[in-house]
């Protein structure tokens, strides 16, 4: 923990159990509500200097134990001097994860109605991402027990794994969402803002229907950055959610030992390109299908079933896949697809054929380097001919560069020094902030926080109001 102990509430206990309603309801936030926050803040540090030069003693009131006072974003020269933590080169940040028997509702969000459906099961399969990171931040030296030291909270919930084994449907998803949140004082006091969700499939957080009312302040961990062939929205926003990658066939990430299946030199690789996905009626998967029967010694995309004859077995499929040097990866239901992360792991070039794609880790990886976007309007002769133009040894280079970034595809546990979570670590990390506000949160001269009505937010009835 750093100097900076950023103490938000000052007080240790949080709400009260009794219920009672308030009936106000959480106003939009603006811009000017965050530049008038900011405004404050540094009037405040302008303030305690000036009390500071006229050796006023400026009292630090009792119930808060901040290490560092806000004044001291300035140095003994009066110039501005950024705290590290944070923005420094090392990560210092505590999580609170919410417990499933904490608040009402979050099991049934883990465990379907019925509480039958066991979280090993949802750890399977390219959803898998949903009790992944869970499991891994309860094991996490980041992780805190005590709400008011979190900088950030995360919410458990498998709801796509519960939805399709028919634990919970829509409606129920929905309102269960909505129960967790009103049992949540320190939700209520952000806006959100410092709560994290994870949404693991291409739905991304339109699986609870009313996302965009409650969550559209929250931190959204989702592989999928872009929903806007069925919806009119998408759930996805740059600036404040974050790309998760898919999660790979555990057989073929192993981090110690060997993998189910092991890449084969280029030189013994059969085909130029695959594409080995089904079809699913989406027309650059069509395409990719029809031009493999055009060029069937460069291109392997046969029209594969879900199930029956025609469907691959999982080393069956890996065996396919490393035999190409590029592996397409086309949109199917959505935009993101677990062929671009599987194709670093039998190392062939990802060439990506879905144009609202977003990838995670933008901040430290050059995609250029380790895969190819073409445009999915151009699925034809032409791209084959394009791929068949790179010399080997240019593949050789993305296909080196794509084996030292593909660790950061893994959910290894923490004491790997580079997986999926290091790379979630520091993407949360830099959402951090010091002050937490909505337009419900108001504090007074003591630094005490109450709401429109004057209740100490200790005192905070539930189910709090939503917006
Ligand atoms: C969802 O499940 C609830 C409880 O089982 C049921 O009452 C409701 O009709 C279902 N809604 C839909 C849309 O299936
Ligand atoms: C979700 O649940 C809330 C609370 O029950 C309700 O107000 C809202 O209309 C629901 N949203 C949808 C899309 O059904
Ligand atoms: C967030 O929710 C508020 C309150 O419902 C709404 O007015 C606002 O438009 C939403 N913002 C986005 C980006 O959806
Ligand atoms: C802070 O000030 C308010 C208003 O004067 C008072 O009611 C409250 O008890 C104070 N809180 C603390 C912790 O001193």
């Amino acid at each position: 923990m750093g100097s900076l102990n950023r103490s938000r509430i000052p007080f240790s206990a949080a709400g009260g159990g009794s219920h009672h309603h308030h009936n106000h309801t959480l106003p939009v936030f603006t811009r000017a509500h965050q530049i008038g926050a900011l405004a404050l803040v540094f009037a405040t540090f302008l303030l305690t200097r000036a009390f500071d030069r006229l050796s006023c003693v400026f009292p630090s009131p009792a119930p808060l134990s901040t290490g560092r006072s806000a004044a001291s974003l300035f140095d003994r020269a009066g110039a501005l001097s950024w705290p590290d933590r944070g923005y420094g080169s090392g990560l210092d940040l505590k999580i609170y994860v919410y417990e499933e028997r904490e608040v009402d509702g979050l099991r049934e969000l883990m465990r379907g109605r019925d509480g039958n459906i066991s979280p090993q099961a949802c750890l399977k399969g390219q959803w898998g991402t949903q009790v992944k990171i869970h499991q891994l931040l309860l094991k996490s030296r980041f992780r805190t027990l005590k709400k008011d030291e979190a900088d950030l909270f995360f919410v458990p919930a498998y709801v796509k794994c519960v939805r399709m084994m028919g634990g919970l449907n829509d409606t129920e998803i929905n309102q269960t969402y909505v129960k967790v949140l009103s049992q949540m004082p320190y939700f209520r006091y952000s806006g959100g803002r410092d709560h994290i969700f994870v949404f693991p499939s291409g739905a991304g957080a339109h699986l609870f229907r009313s996302w965009a009312k409650y969550l559209n302040r929250s931190i959204i961990l989702t592989p999928e950055g872009d929903r806007t062939d069925k919806r009119a929205t998408s759930a996805f926003n740059t600036w404040k959610d974050i790309i998760i990658p898919g999660n790979v066939d555990d057989g073929m990430t192993t981090v110690h030992g060997s993998t189910i299946v092991q890449p084969l030199p280029l030189s013994k690789r059969k085909y130029l390109a695959n594409f080995l996905g089904r079809a699913q009626g989406k027309v650059g998967r069509l395409q990719l299908v029809e031009l493999a029967k055009q060029y069937p010694d460069k291109l392997e995309s046969p029209e594969l079933k879900l199930t029956g004859p025609d469907k691959l077995g999982r080393t069956e499929y890996f065996n396919h896949l490393r035999n190409a040097k590029f592996c397409l990866a086309p949109r199917g239901e959505s935009s993101w697809t677990l062929r671009f992360y599987e194709a670093y792991f039998v190392e062939c070039v990802p060439v990506i054929l879905s144009d609202q794609v977003e990838l995670p880790f933008q901040n430290v990886i050059d995609y250029t380097q380790i895969s190819i976007k073409w445009p999915s309007t151009r699925i034809g002769t032409q791209l084959l001919e394009y791929l068949e133009s790179i010399p080997n040894e240019e593949i050789e280079g993305m296909l080196a560069h794509g084996r030292q970034v593909r660790c950061l595809w893994v959910y290894a546990p923490e004491t790997e020094p580079c997986s999926a979570m290091v790379g979630i670590m520091w993407e949360l990390q830099r959402k951090v902030r010091r002050f937490h506000q909505s337009a419900e949160t108001f504090w007074l001269h003591n630094r005490t926080i109450v709401n429109r009505d004057l209740v100490e937010f200790q005192k905070w009835r539930m189910p709090v109001p939503l917006p």
